[in-house]
């Protein structure tokens, strides 16, 4: 048989979980209202050139994740891996510079990375993101993460952790590197094979091993907070006084150095005690030297993404509440097949009323209907057969109570209309 399922990495979301990620879209984007980001819909593809001189030619996402194709315009396409590069693209596209600054924008929607897939890490993922352009206030810092950790809090996410660092800039960064550097040459012989390969290109990286031959290395190696300009360090502390301020607690961890080279400064994670080797819900961090990297003037930037997929994992074993899921409120139901077009007419008029409806469009006995009606969770099944056609009526039975009442045709609207919460 010719193989239909989905490519390795990428997954169906089906209606048993759409309505749980439709949940987590709702919050996030009230919470956004609340902090004042603006909502932006990006393209899916981009220049490949964005990504290579935005992320970093030297990046696991570029060198080994990025889906890179020639269109047939024998352009290279790239599937965007995430969407910070393509926020700064488009603010820089479009003038944005001239407006109010920071420009506060989101968006959600689907990223591409090579990755080898495993629990909670997929080729094809949905992420949420947020970036604040054109001002370099730590104070903007603190709102960033302060919007990240009030969307967990609104989801009812606990055992969650934030980790904080600064990744220094350009003045100080290069220092540190050499100390790295230096530290990490004369242990070479204990590094992974990757790590050997990271001492010259970015040694920084080394920092961020999960194996636990380098992990022992790394324990003892410089801190960056010993090498920050004074730049960097009065940012840090701003930042960290921020939180302090609104009681966000936080971890520090010199070792947290993010997968992306655009970072300056701010770079933070926040982790859940709930999910397994992949246990970053959410990261991000200031990028004041990207939008000068990918051409345009400087504009400084700070931002973060938070996974969706992983988001729903850990709210579904944290046994976090979706709300009420979705359901019908009348179900129709025919007794013979002379009224079936009865049926369909009062279950068209029910929706155009507001009326949550769907009916059965076989030849199905009326038990059979019944089942289906309960299965999809309908509150009452509005039943027509040759007599209620006869008086113009409707049976309409209480699917929780059994309790079943005849009523005219134009008042079955009224009473099975959903009742606004709280006039039960
Ligand atoms: P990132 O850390 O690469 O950062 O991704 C952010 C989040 O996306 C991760 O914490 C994780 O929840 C989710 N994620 C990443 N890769 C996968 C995957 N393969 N499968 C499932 N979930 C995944 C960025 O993408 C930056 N653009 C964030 C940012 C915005 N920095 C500044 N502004």
């Amino acid at each position: 048989m010719a193989d239909i399922s989905a490519p390795k990495g990428v997954r169906d979301i089906l209606p048993d979980e759409s309505w749980k990620w439709a949940y987590i879209f709702r919050v996030v984007q009230e919470t956004a209202l609340n902090f004042g980001y603006s909502e932006v819909h990006l393209p899916l593809f981009e220049h490949t050139e964005l990504f290579a001189r935005g992320i970093g030619d030297a990046t696991d996402v570029v060198e080994k994740e990025m889906y890179t194709f020639l269109d047939k315009g024998d352009r290279s396409i790239t599937l965007r891996p995430e969407a910070t590069a393509s926020m700064v693209r488009s603010y820089l596209e479009h003038g944005m510079g001239t407006l109010p600054q920071p420009v506060k924008l989101w968006c959600a929607g689907p990223m591409f990375r090579y990755e080898r897939p495993q629990k909670g890490r997929y080729r094809q993922f949905w992420q949420v993101d947020f970036e604040s352009l054109g001002s370099a206030n730590p104070l903007v810092d603190v709102e960033i993460i302060a919007l990240s950790v009030e969307i967990f809090r609104r989801l009812g996410l606990h055992q969650l952790e934030v980790v904080l660092n600064s990744v220094g800039c350009p003045v100080c960064r290069p220092g540190y590197r050499e100390r790295l550097h230096r530290f990490f040459e004369s242990r070479l012989d204990d590094l992974c094979d990757t790590c050997k390969g990271r001492l010259d290109r970015n040694p920084l990286r080394i920092l961020d091993c999960k194996r636990e031959g380098c992990k022992a290395v790394t324990e003892g190696a410089p801190a960056i907070y010993e090498c920050l300009c004074d730049d960097c360090r009065d940012h840090f502390d701003a930042v960290k006084k921020g939180l302090h301020r609104l009681a966000i607690p936080y971890r520090l961890d010199n070792r947290l150095v993010r997968g992306l080279d655009y970072y300056t400064k701010t770079a933070y994670e926040v982790l859940s005690g709930s999910l397994g080797a992949q246990n970053a819900v959410c990261g991000g961090g200031r990028y004041d030297n990207l939008a000068e990297a990918i051409g345009g003037p400087h504009v400084p930037g700070v931002g973060f993404a938070a996974g969706v997929d992983r988001i729903l994992m850990v709210m579904e074993q944290e046994g976090c509440s979706f709300g009420a899921e979705p359901s019908l409120d009348a179900y129709g139901v025919a007794l013979d097949a002379g009224s079936r077009e009865s049926v369909s007419d009062l279950v068209d008029h029910l929706r155009r009323n507001g009326v949550a409806a769907d009916m059965d469009y076989g030849n199905r006995s009326m038990k059979t209907q019944l089942k289906a009606a309960s299965q999809r969770r309908a509150r009452y099944a509005c039943i027509i057969g040759e007599g209620e056609r006869q008086k113009g009526t409707v049976s309409v039975k209480d699917l929780a109570t059994g309790e079943q009442r005849e009523i005219l045709s134009e008042d079955v609207v009224a009473a099975v209309r959903p009742r606004p919460s709280g006039d039960e």
